[in-house]
């Protein structure tokens, strides 16, 4: 049997570890590892055991991008019938959060997968770039979208008109990632934070996800009354009764994600 693309973990504390596997060419991002990444995402959502996902790449790489090699001769239209974001879209949909843990390169869409992520957290040897420009194309998969929203503007726009890569220094300072750690404790710190966040009320967790990121969807206005209202929901929940009992009872709470 051939080795599967996407190496899917079930570990200790909640967490759903999925690790890219086509390490010889850097993870590049082809249409069969898309389409078993968003079954083993679906699989790690449906599972009430797993609260949160981390992402991360085996080798050398997050990933260096769409898979080149794949892509390179192709019509517009057998890219349109072949669809190649129904899958993306699968990962941008779920529910839980998902940690990117990016090491090494984190190319093209490599970086738009781990921007679809909730967090990123990199390793001080990521690379972090949008080099389509480079190939005649444009990043497709998010990229002319979440990058200024997420680094601004000016910073989006040398990225993506140069194509030159930054540090994950010079990420962190723009805010595209929540924090750089030495490489060797990368996938460490990345499931410490899973972790925290599966022992967290599961329903709060996903309204508290949904809420952030209609931030990047709608008015202040319309957000502010999203928030208000999932804020009101969750006093419906038995976790909003347990958590808040719990602290006057100085007791940890037990939750139920009910
Ligand atoms: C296919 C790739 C690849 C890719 C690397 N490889 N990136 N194959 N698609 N995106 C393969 C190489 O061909 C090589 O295979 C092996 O991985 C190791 O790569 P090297 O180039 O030998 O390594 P190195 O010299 O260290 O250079 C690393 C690199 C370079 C700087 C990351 O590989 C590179 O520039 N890659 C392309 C990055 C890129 O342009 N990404 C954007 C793609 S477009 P062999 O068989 O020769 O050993 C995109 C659009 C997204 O992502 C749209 C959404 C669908």
């Amino acid at each position: 049997m051939a080795e599967p693309l996407v190496l899917a973990e079930k570990l200790e504390g909640g967490v759903g570890l999925l690790r890219l596997n086509r390490p010889k060419v850097l993870n590049a991002l082809n249409v069969d590892l898309m389409k078993e990444l968003a079954e083993r995402v679906q699989e790690m959502e449906r599972d009430p055991e797993v609260g949160c996902l981390v992402l991360t790449g085996n080798g050398r790489a997050f990933a260096a991008g769409a898979d080149i090699q794949e892509m390179a001769g192709k019509s517009p239209v057998d890219m349109e019938l072949s669809e190649p974001f129904a899958s993306w879209e699968t990962i941008y949909r779920c529910k839980k959060p998902i940690i990117a843990a990016v090491h090494g390169y984190a190319l093209g869409g490599g970086l738009e997968l781990a921007m679809m992520c909730d967090i990123i957290v990199a390793a001080e040897d990521a690379q972090l770039g949008q080099p389509e420009i480079k190939l005649g194309v444009i990043p497709g998969a998010g990229g002319t979208q979440r990058l200024p929203r997420a680094v601004g503007k000016s910073a989006a726009m040398e990225m993506v008109l140069t194509g030159e890569a930054i540090s994950a220094e010079r990420a962190l300072q723009l805010g595209l990632v929540s924090q750089v750690t030495a490489p060797e404790v990368l996938l460490e710190e990345a499931l410490r934070l899973a972790r925290s966040i599966a022992e967290k009320p599961p329903v709060a967790v996903r309204m508290a996800k949904e809420a952030i990121l209609s931030a990047y969807e709608t008015t202040l206005a319309e957000g502010l009354r999203w928030e208000r209202r999932a804020f009101y929901f969750l006093f419906a929940s038995q976790d909003q009764k347990e958590g808040m009992a719990a602290f006057l009872e100085r007791r940890p709470p037990q939750f139920k994600g009910r």
